[in-house]
């Protein structure tokens, strides 16, 4: 495991998911974040194309107003157990979000983050099933290609071949796959419209071998992160719904990427008009100035359950809660809501200029939400080696641009406050790694 000395030599630090050879070519120390930018320790200046790389950070960075929000709530009331007392950000935080998920979704919990908040919904799924009496249903549907995050019942849903999964194995059991609606690279060897959602209809034939009484509930986001910011082709959504109902199966729609803003609507399942059960949240919700994931249910979910047995310390946590509320007030008084969808399709239309490169596949994206897929045969559609894509990367970073691969992709999800000029200067630089990267696999 690679670590990092601090200034006495003798502590360390252990980041995430980034391998010994990586630190020891030096690893920037961010400092400070303005608006679209960040700024490292040496000085170094670079636009964020991804909020904060695992992208929380709808409304910028370096806000004044939300870190205000959460300094006064933790010099009023940093904590209080979220058992049989309450506080008032939580209950406030339940309202708002009550005035932007759909009319059915009413109830809510709050805990750190979007792993805790698909863990916690697969509780609540687990147990309302249990309260009526189907104590068999426990497995959970999933795609190949989805991410819901490490916890144990949210990684036995991840649907990508990672070593953070293997190295954890064996996991809860529980796991079962149905296929993406990855149109680009069909796992089927179909076509839309011709294959009539195979891919979803495929999910019948799955539940009746796995035992319709043992499942609890299927787990999705609306445009998946997996491939790329993928959305399904139209009819694909209420196919999964119907499909769900037939079974009794809870469908959970995981907003954690997808909320508040970044597709260009308060959720992305607006897009499609999904009716969910269960509602995963976070990022987005707090604009990552403090750990906030959530929750959301129906009154059809919640009712059968008497004591909801599930609890974290930080569960409904007041300065969390209080930074949720904030951040919400800012991206409604803003409108950047409506902001995404406008200049997400400026962005879109800049970065479709690409698709003219050999190496470039399929340029897509809903709001500022966006995906770049790369192939080394633009006819037989290859994969694109990942190391090549990795090169990309880091040449935007060398240029002072922070862009992130997604799979065989990459992906790009601004805060949702940036300017066009800023769009204009992030393709520009994309444009050139990539024209660079083609130049140096001799396909350009
Ligand atoms: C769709 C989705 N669900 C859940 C998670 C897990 O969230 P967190 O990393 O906050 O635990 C992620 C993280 O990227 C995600 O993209």
């Amino acid at each position: 495991m690679a670590k990092l000395s601090g200034k006495n030599g003798k502590s360390s630090l252990i980041l995430c998911r980034t391998s010994r050879g990586v630190i020891e070519k030096g690893i920037p120390i961010i400092i400070k974040g303005e608006g679209t930018r960040v700024f490292d320790s040496e000085g170094k200046a670079y636009l964020d194309l991804t909020s904060g790389v695992t992208r929380p950070v709808h409304v910028g960075h370096g806000r004044k107003d939300l870190a205000e929000a959460v300094g006064k709530q933790a010099a009023e009331l940093a904590y209080f157990t979220p058992m049989h007392f309450t506080n008032q950000p939580a209950i406030e935080l339940a309202d708002t979000l009550s005035t932007i998920t759909p009319d059915t979704v009413s109830n809510f919990f709050f805990v750190c983050d979007g792993s805790e908040a698909v863990e916690s919904a697969m509780k609540l799924a687990k147990q309302h099933h249990f309260c009526r009496g189907e104590k068999h249903r426990f497995k959970v549907i999933s795609r190949r290609g989805a991410y819901h995050g490490v916890t144990l019942l949210a990684l036995r849903a991840m649907g990508t071949v990672l070593s953070m999964k293997h190295t954890m194995e064996p996991l809860t059991p529980g796991s079962v796959f149905v296929e993406s609606p990855y149109c680009y690279r069909c796992p089927l060897h179909l076509s839309y419209p011709n294959c009539e959602l195979a891919c979803a209809r495929d999910m019948r034939r799955i539940i009746e071998f796995e035992g319709p009484d043992h499942i609890s509930a299927f787990i999705g986001e609306p445009i998946q992160q997996g491939f790329g910011a993928l959305a399904p082709p139209p009819g694909y959504w209420e196919l999964i719904r119907k499909i769900c109902e037939d079974y009794g199966i809870l469908l959970i729609i995981d907003e954690v990427i997808c909320g508040f803003g970044r597709t260009g609507r308060w959720f992305a399942l607006e897009h499609f008009g999904i009716k969910p059960d269960i509602i995963t949240m976070a990022k987005g919700i707090s604009s990552g100035y403090v750990p906030l994931g959530a929750v959301g249910c129906t009154d059809d979910v919640i009712d059968p359950i008497d004591t909801f047995e599930h609890i974290h310390t930080y569960a409904n946590h007041p300065v969390s809660c209080a930074a949720g509320v904030k951040n919400i007030e800012i991206l409604k008084q803003e409108k950047l809501i409506e902001r995404a969808s406008e200049i997400g399709v400026y962005f879109l239309e800049s970065l479709k200029s690409l698709e003219e490169h050999s190496i470039v596949a399929e340029v897509r994206g809903t709001g500022l939400w966006l995906g770049i897929d790369f192939t080394v045969n633009k006819k037989t559609r290859e994969v694109f080696p990942l190391d090549r894509l990795w090169n990309i990367v880091n040449r935007a970073q060398e240029k002072g641009l922070i862009i992130k691969l997604m799979g065989q992709a990459l992906e790009l999800a601004p805060p949702l406050i940036i300017e066009k000029s800023e769009i204009d200067e992030g393709v520009k630089i994309i444009q050139e790694c990539v024209a660079e990267e083609e130049k140096d696999m001799g396909l350009a």
